[in-house]
This record gives structure tokens, C-alpha cells and sequence, in this order.
């Protein structure tokens, strides 16, 4: 795809979003095994999120491993978690170098306690740094909502609100995304038109693109061009 002319003059979204889909089906179209796939995958998020620093994005979050993707292989499973163990390692290597964040949203208790260490070693050594990468990993967004919903519900019981200090506001802060503005664009990749439980509440007013490359084909020039579409929408709509 040609990458719009004029996309770099306009200011990127403060916070893009991405569902890496398709790394299944990029596999198989080589005759390769899935977790093949997955590793093109994360060879592709490393690409998107140094391109994302350069174009200035404040914010990528990525759906890594959703709270349904435990009913694949344990193969896969145990393919994808060794992934991201691979990557984590690698980012607290060169952690000062490249001065990322690292936020991790979902259920992390059902990882590997190794696995477990790695995020909470990678977001407590970046707590200082400004661009920030938000990892979902056993990550739903009904179970997000359902959590904040309960530990709301406890400090009520607790006495420390009342039922009717539940405000938009007050239950944004207790989701895992807490402190982190929405997405203004949303991106699936593979063809899939889908949010599969992707950012339920976060997304109210997000532009979602979908783009029919598969995630371990999707370059730079994906990204120009999903960018392009959320300036052409919002062109559309601005001042309205
Ligand atoms: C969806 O494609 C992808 C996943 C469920 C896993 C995503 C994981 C990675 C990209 C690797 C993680 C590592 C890092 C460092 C980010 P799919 O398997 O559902 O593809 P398909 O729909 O074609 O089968």
C-alpha cells in the first residue's frame, strides 16, 4: 500500500491500539506450525512499536493472549508465553536504552511465576519512562469490567463509597487501564471484523480500522495507511 502523502505532517493518535491477528494463518499458508506464526508475530509487534516511537504515539496496546486463548494446544500455549518471555528478557536488557513503559492488563496469576516476575520486573523498571507499551495478557474485557465491578462492590462493603458514588470516572479507575486515556484508533489486521472482547469499555468512541494484511506481514506502511483512515474520519466528522 502507498503510504498516505500527508499522514506524517498530521499528529499521530496519542493511543493506537492493535489486535495481532492472523498469525495462524500466515503459518499455514507456509506449511509451518502455528507457534511459527507467532514468533513472525512478535518479530512484527517489535517492528510497530519502534515505528510507533517514531511517529510520536504516546500509547500502544497490543491483545496479546486473551482470557478465550487458553482452550488452544498446550503446544501453542506454551509457545506463545515462552514468546513473551523471550521478549520481556530482551526489554529489561536494554530497558535504559530504549526507555519504554511496560503496563500489563488482565489476569496475571494464571501465568508462570517466572513469567509473572518478568512483567512485574519489566513495569516496575520502567515506572519512570514515558512511552508506554500495554501488554493484554489473560486479558477479557468483560472479566476487566467484572473485576472493577467486584472491587467497587468491596470498598462499598468496606464503607469506603457508596453505591450511588459509582460514576463513569470511578469505574474507569478501576479497570486495568486506570491512568491511561482510551484509543483513539483501533486496528485489526487479517480480515477478521471483529472486537473479541478487545477494550470493551475503553473503546466506546475508538475508530477502529481493519486491515486485510495478516499481523506478521503488517509493516509500517499498515500503519501510514490505518492512520490515514482515523485523519480522513475524523476530518469528516471534526467541527460537526
Ligand atoms: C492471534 O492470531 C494471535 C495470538 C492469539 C497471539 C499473539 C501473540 C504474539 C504476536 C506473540 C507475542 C509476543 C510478543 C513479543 C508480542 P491467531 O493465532 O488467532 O491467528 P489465526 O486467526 O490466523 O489462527
Amino acid at each position: 500500500m502507498t503510504p498516505s502523502a500527508d499522514v506524517n505532517k498530521l499528529p499521530p493518535p496519542r493511543h493506537i491500539a492493535i489486535i495481532m491477528d492472523g498469525n495462524g494463518r500466515w503459518a499455514k499458508k507456509r506449511g509451518l506450525p502455528r507457534t511459527a506464526g507467532h514468533a513472525a508475530g512478535a518479530e512484527a509487534f517489535r517492528r510497530i512499536a519502534n515505528y510507533c516511537r517514531t511517529l510520536g504515539v504516546e500509547y500502544l496496546t497490543v491483545y496479546a493472549f486473551s482470557t478465550e486463548n487458553w482452550k488452544r494446544s498446550s503446544d501453542e500455549v506454551a509457545g506463545i508465553m515462552r514468546l513473551l518471555g523471550k521478549y520481556l528478557q530482551e526489554a529489561l536488557s536494554d530497558m535504559e536504552k530504549n526507555r519504554v513503559r511496560f503496563r500489563f492488563f488482565g489476569d496475571l496469576t494464571r501465568l508462570t511465576p517466572e513469567l509473572q516476575k518478568l512483567c512485574m520486573e519489566a513495569q516496575n523498571r520502567s515506572a519512570d519512562y514515558d512511552v508506554q507499551v500495554n501488554f493484554c495478557l489473560n486479558y477479557g474485557g468483560r472479566d476487566e469490567i467484572v473485576r472493577a465491578a467486584k472491587n467497587f462492590a468491596r470498598d462499598v462493603a468496606d464503607g469506603k463509597y457508596q453505591p450511588e458514588d459509582l460514576t463513569e470516572e470511578r469505574l474507569s479507575a478501576y479497570l486495568y487501564s486506570a491512568d491511561v486515556p482510551d484509543p483513539e484508533l483501533i486496528i485489526r489486521p487479517s480480515g477478521e471484523l471483529r472486537t473479541s472482547n478487545f477494550l470493551l469499555w475503553q473503546s466506546a468512541y475508538s475508530e477502529y480500522v481493519f486491515l486485510n494484511v495478516l499481523w506478521p506481514d503488517f509493516g509500517p506502511e499498515d500503519l501510514d495507511e490505518a492512520i490515514a483512515e482515523y485523519h480522513r474520519r475524523n476530518r469528516r466528522f471534526g467541527g460537526v
